[in-house]
């Protein structure tokens, strides 16, 4: 396992970055009527891309760079560095562990994807006989992985009662040492299955889930923890609150909205699903021109969250919807092409935008890790941060791991 520079100077070097492009990236694209920033050559190059163009570099690291490389340059020196797998030198004393290929059986019912992550988060683990807990273990695959790879306990939490039957049945059929635990791990029941003697696992846990393990694990003592966060912006604050007193004192003051950037990275969204995205995006925009238009206020106005299938529907049905949630009332003879037509070319816009945007998610991603990983050092472990996979197998790849020595009692 190698870590990527120290981690205090990485953190430095992110968040002076982040400061200083804040414009760029903090900001909400649905409000603007314009580009929001006073750069004719930026805005020259953004106007001379096409909607194809729009498409083609927002998932293309190296179009990024050529096309905005001359903006952005530190930026670029960054992500290249991160969105490819690190390898090397562990910095831990103990290495890598050595794995047996999985048999067909025991992988049964994984996607191959998923089956590609846990392959990969096991293959960074450094060799312990410590017992295991797998952390929000959905049916605990990595957990069942695990305790048959290394024949050792595993604990696996989680609080959709299904998913631990289903669990408990495979563990049963391929008699592997794996319990679950039926518990949100945000009550006090979840928490108590945390120990000193045990490495902690966590695949893919979102922002409170992992946020709350970190502050958990650190109280109860845990000899090591193996994260791969997700989901930054699925936090109890509306304002994220910086674990580290380092990224306490270069708060970014960052939003829900704010954290979600980090997240939208979407290397393994389907055409379809892309398809409704931007068909979501028209929509809201189009209902804005309307709701605009009704009341007289030009700002902007957020409206809750729908499923993606809200967006495969009609039109007139949303807009109704949406007005419901304004309370207001549709005009019966409402122009509709007309506000789908303000609503493409706002769209437009906000593609452009969000392109720009899109430039700082991995730097954002990274400043957060950082921030979790250097609460741990501060708490007493050895940190390392990699990224466990290549981008493409799940843009979410960083892993953190933490370990530190038996407390003496
Ligand atoms: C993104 S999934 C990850 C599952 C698994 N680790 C994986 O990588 O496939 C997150 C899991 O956390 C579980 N979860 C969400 N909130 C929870 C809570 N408060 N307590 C326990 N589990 C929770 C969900 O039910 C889901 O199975």
């Amino acid at each position: 396992m190698s870590e990527i520079g120290s981690l205090l100077q990485e953190f430095a070097h992110c968040s002076a970055l982040l400061q200083q492009f804040r414009p760029y990236w903090q900001l909400v694209p649905f409000a603007w009527q314009q580009l929001p920033w006073q750069n004719p050559a930026l805005e020259q190059k953004l106007l001379s891309l096409s909607e194809q163009d729009l498409d083609a570099i927002d998932k293309n690291p190296a179009l990024q760079q050529q096309h905005f490389g001359e903006f952005f340059g530190c930026v670029f020196r960054l992500n290249h560095y991160l969105t490819t797998a690190v390898t090397g030198q562990t910095r831990f004393a103990q290495c890598p562990s050595e794995l047996k290929p999985v048999p067909f059986w025991l992988a049964n019912g994984i996607s191959g994807r998923k089956l590609a992550q846990i392959d990969a988060f096991a293959r960074q683990l450094p060799a312990s006989t410590l017992p295991m807990l797998e952390w929000c273990a959905g049916k605990g695959h990595l957990g069942r992985l695990l305790a048959w790879q290394f024949n050792r306990p595993v604990t696996s939490i989680e609080w959709q009662q299904p998913l631990c039957e289903a669990g408990e049945q495979l563990a049963r059929q391929f008699q592997l040492p794996q319990r679950f635990v039926h518990a949100d791990v945000l009550s006090p029941h979840g928490s108590a299955v945390l120990a000193p003697q045990q490495r902690v696992l966590a695949l893919h846990a979102c922002g409170q889930l992992h946020i709350s393990l970190l502050q958990q694990a650190v109280q109860a003592g845990c000899q090591q923890l193996h994260l791969a966060p997700c989901c930054y912006h699925l936090i109890a604050d509306e304002q994220y609150q910086p674990l580290s007193t380092v990224a306490q004192q270069q708060d970014l003051a960052l939003s829900q909205h704010d954290l979600k950037l980090a997240v939208q990275g979407q290397v393994t969204a389907g055409a379809r699903v892309e398809k409704l995205r931007h068909t979501e995006v028209h929509w809201r925009l189009s209902y804005q021109a309307l709701r605009a238009e009704l009341t007289g206020d030009q700002r902007y106005r957020p409206l809750a969250s729908v499923s993606k299938q809200g967006f495969s529907g009609d039109f007139a049905d949303f807009c109704h919807w949406a007005a419901s949630q304004h309370q207001l009332d549709v005009p019966a003879n409402t122009d509709w092409a007309r506000y789908l037509a303000a609503g493409a070319a706002q769209a437009l816009l906000v593609r452009r935008i969000e392109l720009v945007r899109h430039l700082f998610r991995r730097p954002l991603e990274l400043w957060l890790v950082l921030d979790r990983a250097l609460y741990l050092q501060q708490q007493g472990y050895q940190v390392a941060l990699t990224a466990f996979c290549d981008y493409q197998v799940t843009p979410r790849n960083f892993l953190l791991s933490a370990i530190r020595d038996i407390l003496p009692h």
